[in-house]
C-alpha cells in the first residue's frame, strides 16, 4: 500500500505533461465538452454547497435515513452539486459515511441528465473530527509546538487516508489563519502567531493529504482547502467574525505567506474569511479575491464561501440592500461556489436571474463551474464516484494512534521547571494529588471539533480519550494518586457559592495530604463564536482554586490545557512547574503524564507568545528593540514585549549548548552553521532557531523575524552541525508601496534556544 501511495497516477502524469507543453490537457478537454452541453440552471447548481442536516430523517435511536424526496429535488431539479457537515450533527462510523454517501453520489450520477457527481466536504482538522473510531491529532496549534514538520506530513496523510475510509474527499483544512491575536477563539485551529512557522507546517499538512505530486485522485489523497482567506484571526475585538483593521501590507507580510505556501504546494482550494477587514467584508472583496488571490498569486482552483457568508453581506453587513444583490457581490468579486447552506431555491433563483440579467457575466459563472468540474475530475469522482471502507484496513489503527500520541508527545511545552521538580520519579512512591477541572475532562485535552462541532461529543466516548487523571493514575500507581477536580465546567463558570467554597476546602485538604499537586486547568472545549471571551485571564474559579491550592504548600506542577494562553500572571510565580499540553487530543493524557514521569523528554517550544498581562498582547515581532527606554528618564516604559513566556520558548530535562557558528556567502546565497551539543545525561530534542534582526529600515524593521528552524535529537554526549540556507529575499519585507523589497543594511543574525536565549549571533552586511 505504501508503494502505491508514492506513485503518480496515470492521470497526474498525463496532466502533468499536457500542462508543461501549454496545450490544454485531457481533464481540461474534459471539462469543456461537459460545460458546453450544461444548462445555467445546472451550471448554477453546481455552485450551490448545502449542509446535510435537513436531509436527515433521524430514527430516534441513533440513527438516520435520508430523505430522498428531498434530496432529489435539491440534486436532480436544482443540480446541486455539493454537500457538507455530518448527519445528526455527531462523528458517523466510516460504514455510515460510506453508503449514505454513496447512496447522494448514487442519484447525482444516475438520475440527474448529465450525471455529475457531487463533491462532498467535511472539516477533519485534526484527524477525523466526524468520524467515529478514526485516528484524532493533537489540534493543530499542538502539532505548531512540536516544530516537526514530520507531524504535520503524518497528520496529513492519515487524516486523507481515513477519510477516503469514509468516502469524503474534501477536507476544510488546513488552517492557516495567523494566530497573532489570543484572544481570537479560533487560536487553536492554526499553527501560531509566526508567518514562517506556519508556512512550512501549512505546506505539510497539504502535501500530506493532496500527495508530494498533488494527485488527488489516488485513492489515499484528499484535496485540501486553505482556510479562511485571509486576515481572519486579528478583528479588532478579538471576537469571531468582528471587523478588523489590517494594512495591506500587514496582510502581504504577515498573514499571506502561510497560504502562499500552501498555494505553491499545489492546495486544490481556498475558503474565504468570515470576516470585515477595513469596512469590507472579504466575500465581497474583489480585491483580495480576484486580485491577489487569482490575479497576483495565480491560483486557479475553487474558492468556497465560509457558512451563509453570501447571505452576511446582506443580514449582517448591510452592504447589499437585498440576498440577490449578496450573492451578485460575491459572485463577481470571484467566489466560485456558496456554502449557502440551506435556501438553495432562492440562491438557485437569485443567481440565475443575476446571469439572465447580465448582473454576472457569464464568463463568471463559466470561469467559477469550470474550475468545480476540474476539481471533481481531479478527485477522480467521475471514474469512481466512492471509496469504500473495506478497502481501508488501517482506519484508525495502532500504527495511526502511535502517530496521534508521538505528535502529542512532542508537543508538550515545559514552559518552567524551577529546582528541577520535573520529573517526578514514579518509583519514589509520592503522593499524588490531581486536581482542576481538567484532571476528568475528556473535551479539554480534544477541545472542539472533536465528534461534535463543540467537543462535548467526545465525552460520550470514554473508550476514545483517557484523561489526565487516569493516564497519570495508571503511570504513578493508582493507590498513590488522589483525584479531587475542586471545580468543574458543568458549574457557572463565575459564580461563586457555597458549593464550590467547599470544593475548594476538599481540594486544599487534599493538597495537604499530598507530597506533590499536579494542578490541571486550562479552558474547556469550544469553537468559532460560542469560544468569544470577554477576559482573557483564567476563569475566576480556577484562579481562586490555584490559590487555595498553592496555600497548601506543597510544590505544584501547573498542566494547562488550552486552545489559548489564558492569563495566569496572578499566581503563576508560586507554582515551581508549568507544563502546557495546549489541546494534545485523545493520546495527550498519556503523553503528559510521560512527560511528568520523565519517560518523554519534553522538547515542545511555543509556537505563540504566552502573555503575562491583558494591556501586554504583542507578538514577538513587534517593534523596537525590548531594551528600548524612553531617553527622558523620568518615565520609565515597560518593555513592549514582557510576556509571561517568549515565543519559541520550551525547556527540556536535559541542556543543550551552541557553539562554533558561522556564516558564509556568495551572491545571493547565505549559510549560517551552528554546532548543538547535548551536554545533559538524557536524551533529548532541541529546535534550533533562527532569526534576523533588520538594524535600520526604511519602515520600522520588527524587531526579529524567525527564518528558519530545525529540531534534532541528540544522545547525551552528542554534537551536531546545523545548518540553515538563506537566501536574501529571505530578508525582504513590504514597503509601503506594497513592493518586497530586500534592501541593503546591516543585519544581524541570532541563534537561540528561543526568540530571546540567543546563543550566537552573526553580522551579515547585505550589499546593493
Ligand atoms: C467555519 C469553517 C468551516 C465551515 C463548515 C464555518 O462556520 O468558519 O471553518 O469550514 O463552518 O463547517
Amino acid at each position: 500500500m505504501n508503494s502505491l501511495r508514492h506513485l503518480l497516477s496515470a492521470a497526474a502524469i498525463g496532466t502533468l505533461l499536457l500542462s508543461c507543453c501549454g496545450m490544454p490537457s485531457e481533464t481540461d478537454r474534459r471539462v469543456e465538452r461537459l460545460l458546453g452541453q450544461m444548462t445555467l440552471a445546472e451550471k448554477v447548481g453546481q455552485m450551490a454547497q448545502l449542509t446535510i442536516e435537513p436531509f436527515i430523517l433521524a430514527d430516534g435511536e441513533g440513527g438516520f435515513t435520508l430523505d430522498t424526496a428531498l434530496l432529489r429535488e435539491a440534486v436532480v431539479d436544482y443540480g446541486v452539486g455539493s454537500l457538507l457537515n455530518v448527519p445528526l450533527s455527531e462523528s458517523q462510523p466510516a460504514e455510515v459515511w460510506g453508503s449514505f454517501i454513496a447512496e447522494l453520489q448514487r442519484i447525482a450520477t444516475d438520475e440527474t441528465r448529465m450525471g455529475i457527481p457531487l463533491i462532498y466536504g467535511v472539516d477533519q482538522v485534526h484527524g477525523g473530527t466526524y468520524s467515529l473510531g478514526s485516528t484524532l491529532f493533537p489540534q493543530q496549534i499542538a502539532l505548531a509546538a512540536t516544530w516537526n514538520p514530520a507531524h504535520a506530513r503524518r497528520m496529513g496523510e492519515i487524516t486523507a487516508y481515513e477519510m477516503r475510509a469514509c468516502n469524503i474527499p474534501w477536507n476544510f483544512a488546513p488552517i492557516l489563519d495567523l494566530g497573532a491575536d489570543p484572544r481570537f477563539p479560533r487560536q487553536y485551529e492554526g499553527f501560531g502567531e509566526d508567518p514562517y512557522l506556519g508556512s512550512v507546517l501549512g505546506r505539510e499538512l497539504v502535501k500530506g493529504q493532496e500527495g508530494d505530486a498533488n494527485d488527488v485522485d489516488h485513492p489515499e489523497h484528499v484535496a485540501t482547502c486553505l482556510k479562511h482567506f485571509l486576515g481572519y484571526s486579528v478583528p479588532a475585538s478579538g471576537k469571531d467574525r468582528t471587523p478588523a483593521n489590517i494594512p495591506w501590507s500587514t496582510l502581504l507580510e504577515y498573514h499571506l505567506p502561510a497560504f502562499r505556501a500552501a498555494l505553491d504546494a499545489g492546495a486544490r482550494s481556498v475558503m474565504v474569511n468570515s470576516g470585515i477587514i477595513d469596512n469590507c467584508p472579504v466575500h465581497a472583496s474583489h480585491r483580495i479575491l480576484t486580485g491577489l488571490l487569482r490575479d497576483e498569486l495565480g491560483f486557479d482552483g475553487v474558492v468556497v464561501t465560509d457558512y451563509e457568508d453570501l447571505e452576511k453581506l446582506h443580514a449582517r453587513d448591510r452592504l447589499a440592500a437585498t440576498s440577490k444583490e449578496a450573492i451578485r457581490l460575491g459572485i463577481n468579486a470571484g467566489i466560485d461556489m456558496a456554502m449557502i447552506p440551506i435556501d438553495y431555491r432562492g440562491f438557485c433563483r437569485d443567481l440565475r436571474e443575476l446571469a439572465e440579467e447580465g448582473a454576472v457575466p457569464m464568463s463568471r459563472i463559466d470561469e467559477a463551474v469550470r474550475r468545480i468540474l476540474k476539481l471533481k475530475f481531479e478527485l477522480g469522482l467521475f471514474e469512481r464516484p466512492n471509496t469504500r471502507p473495506a478497502d481501508y484496513p488501517l482506519y484508525g489503527c495502532d500504527e495511526h494512534r502511535q502517530a496521534s500520541y508521538a505528535a502529542a508527545a512532542e508537543a508538550i511545552t515545559l514552559l518552567k521547571n524551577d529546582g528541577a521538580l520535573l520529573p517526578l520519579d514514579p518509583a519514589a512512591g509520592k503522593r499524588i494529588l490531581v486536581c482542576g477541572p481538567n484532571a476528568e475532562s475528556r473535551r479539554a485535552l480534544c477541545g472542539g471539533w472533536t465528534v461534535t462541532w463543540q467537543g462535548h461529543g467526545i465525552e460520550r466516548h470514554p473508550e476514545l480519550c483517557k484523561t489526565l487523571a487516569e493516564a497519570i493514575g495508571e503511570r504513578f500507581g493508582a493507590r498513590n494518586v488522589e483525584v479531587i477536580p475542586g471545580v468543574s465546567y458543568q458549574a457557572h463558570e463565575s459564580r461563586y457559592d457555597t458549593e464550590h467554597r467547599d470544593r475548594f476546602d476538599e481540594a486544599a485538604a487534599a493538597a495537604r495530604r499530598a507530597d506533590v499537586v499536579v494542578l490541571c486547568l486550562g479552558e474547556n472545549s469550544y469553537c468559532e463564536k460560542p469560544g468569544d471571551l470577554n477576559d482573557l485571564a483564567l476563569d475566576p474559579l480556577q484562579t481562586e482554586l490555584a490559590e487555595r491550592v498553592i496555600a497548601a504548600g506543597k510544590p505544584v506542577v501547573l498542566v494547562l490545557s488550552e486552545g489559548r494562553p489564558r492569563l495566569i500572571s496572578k499566581f503563576s510565580a508560586k507554582i515551581p512547574a508549568i507544563v502546557q499540553s495546549y489541546l494534545p487530543g485523545p493520546q495527550g493524557a498519556d503523553a503528559v503524564a510521560d512527560v511528568l514521569a520523565g519517560a518523554v523528554n519534553p522538547s515542545g517550544k511555543l509556537p505563540y507568545t504566552y502573555p503575562a498581562f491583558p494591556n501586554s498582547l504583542s507578538v514577538y515581532y513587534h517593534k523596537y528593540a525590548d531594551e528600548q527606554r524612553n531617553t527622558d528618564a523620568t518615565y520609565k516604559y515597560e518593555g513592549d514585549y514582557n510576556p509571561e513566556f517568549v515565543f519559541g520558548h520550551g525547556l527540556s530535562y536535559t541542556t543543550f549548548a551552541y557553539s562554533g557558528a558561522k556564516l558564509t556567502h556568495e551572491g545571493d546565497e547565505i549559510v549560517i552553521a551552528v554546532d548543538v551539543a547535548n551536554t545533559g545525561d538524557r536524551a533529548g530534542r532541541e529546535v534550533v532557531q533562527l532569526y534576523s534582526r533588520d538594524l535600520y529600515a526604511s519602515l520600522i524593521p520588527d524587531v526579529k523575524r524567525l527564518r528558519r528552524f530545525e529540531k534534532i535529537a541528540l544522545q547525551p554526549g552528542e554534537t551536531r552541525t546545523v545548518e540553515f540556507h538563506l537566501t536574501t529575499d529571505d530578508l525582504a519585507f513590504y514597503d509601503l508601496e506594497n513592493r518586497r523589497i530586500a534592501e541593503p543594511g546591516d543585519f544581524l543574525f541570532e541563534i537561540g534556544s528561543s526568540s530571546s536565549d540567543i546563543r550566537a549571533t552573526l553580522n551579515y552586511n547585505l550589499q546593493k
